[in-house]
């Protein structure tokens, strides 16, 4: 039986996604070949790598301008080859928690950061007020973290920045319609709302991509290799591609990114109604800045013991019910709905929560 998967990525992927990409494990079309076989300099593969880019262009309402790639590496490895690349001096980095403080740590490396607004002071339950943020004019780029995928805060404006905004979207891309031109490069793993994990997605403006700082770059980190060489001057992840382009053609299926933004709003006001009315459940984050991606909750009050969140994680199990359990460095509980996660898998989530509300009061 099929669970109820509220992973943080890998995540749930949708049918279509899998059925599709199942089927091209063992025939690719009509080409005798597995999509695990085939060569990606073939012109069969070719045509699917083609597909996925148009697709990205198309769903995503990516200008003619930028170019769009898919490297390995995770989104890990783009924190370290963006200031490699653009950091000639000095850049701001948005410090929303984790995620983007490794991506600052990495920048470190490359010359001066400034450190331009943080949510550290509240142990990163919101997102500082968009207009709180003041870009400095002086710097190569600023960068964002728009989904927080641990602590599940998000920005849903495409900010106005007078230097290059860069955003890490690997926990919320495709999941609203987005003003892509504000942006010199959006980027991300593609585990969450793309397809599955091993291929990083890069949105970035085809002006911004030679703007390199004067160092000696590996030929692998420079983007302008994989730009010109649409994704392929190495082997590129082909099977994670081909899901990618069946999880667009579902998005689009589905109403595009206003469908998956459409349904995101339903899934989360359903889940955070029934926290800010339980008596033995609270949310975290502060009403304004939820992401609509990643839900953290707790147990409240005399209800906050180690035993009891024990006992919920083994009870949800039995409710079929996967991915709940909270990050290891914040705790309690987490519930991550990309957009594969449909009402059913939420409202089972809240069933089951509202039975151990039940049981334990
Ligand atoms: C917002 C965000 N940025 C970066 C990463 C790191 O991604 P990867 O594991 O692809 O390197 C994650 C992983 O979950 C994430 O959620």
């Amino acid at each position: 039986m099929r669970k109820h998967i509220f992973n943080a990525g890998p995540c749930k992927l949708s049918d279509r996604t899998l059925t599709n990409t199942a089927k091209a494990v063992l025939e690719m079309g009509e080409t005798g070949q597995s999509v695990l076989e085939v060569s990606h300099r073939s012109a069969d593969f070719q045509k699917v790598y083609d597909e996925t880019v148009a697709l990205m262009k198309e769903v995503l309402s990516i200008p003619d301008n930028y170019s769009v790639i898919f490297v390995g590496g995770g989104a890990s490895l783009q924190f370290g080859m963006i200031p490699f690349n653009f950091l000639k001096t000095k850049a701001a980095y948005v410090n929303t928690g984790v995620w983007s403080k490794k991506a600052l740590k990495e920048a470190e490396l490359w010359g001066e950061v400034v450190e331009i607004a943080s949510s550290a002071d509240k142990n990163f339950t919101y997102y500082p007020e968009p207009k709180s943020i003041k870009i400095p004019a002086d710097v190569d780029y600023v960068h964002i973290t728009s989904n927080n995928t641990i602590r599940g805060t998000e920005i849903f404006e495409d900010l106005d920045s007078p230097v290059p905004l860069i955003a890490d979207m690997s926990s919320d891309i495709a999941s609203r319609p987005l003003d892509v031109s504000k942006y010199f490069m959006i980027y991300g793993g593609c585990q969450k709302n793309l397809g599955p994990a091993g291929a990083t997605f890069v949105i970035i403006r085809n002006d911004f991509v030679d703007k390199v700082a004067d160092r000696k770059i590996p030929t692998m980190l420079k983007y302008s290799t994989h730009v010109d060489n649409g994704s392929m001057f190495n082997t590129p992840p082909c099977v994670c591609i081909y899901a990618i382009r069946e999880t667009l053609l579902w998005i689009k299926e589905n109403g595009g990114v206003e469908g998956m933004e459409k349904l995101a709003i339903q899934r989360c006001d359903a889940l955070y109604n029934f926290l800010e009315n339980s008596t033995v459940f609270t949310p975290v984050v502060e009403a304004g800045s939820r992401s609509r991606m990643n839900v953290p909750f707790l147990l409240r009050g005399k209800y906050a013991t180690e035993a009891l969140e024990k006992t919920f994680l083994e009870f949800v199990k039995t409710k079929n019910i996967v991915g709940v359990k909270g990050h290891r460095l914040v705790g309690g509980f987490r519930a991550s709905m990309y957009n594969a996660c449909t009402m059913e898998d939420v409202n089972a989530l809240i069933a089951a929560m509202k039975e151990f509300e039940a049981k334990v009061k």
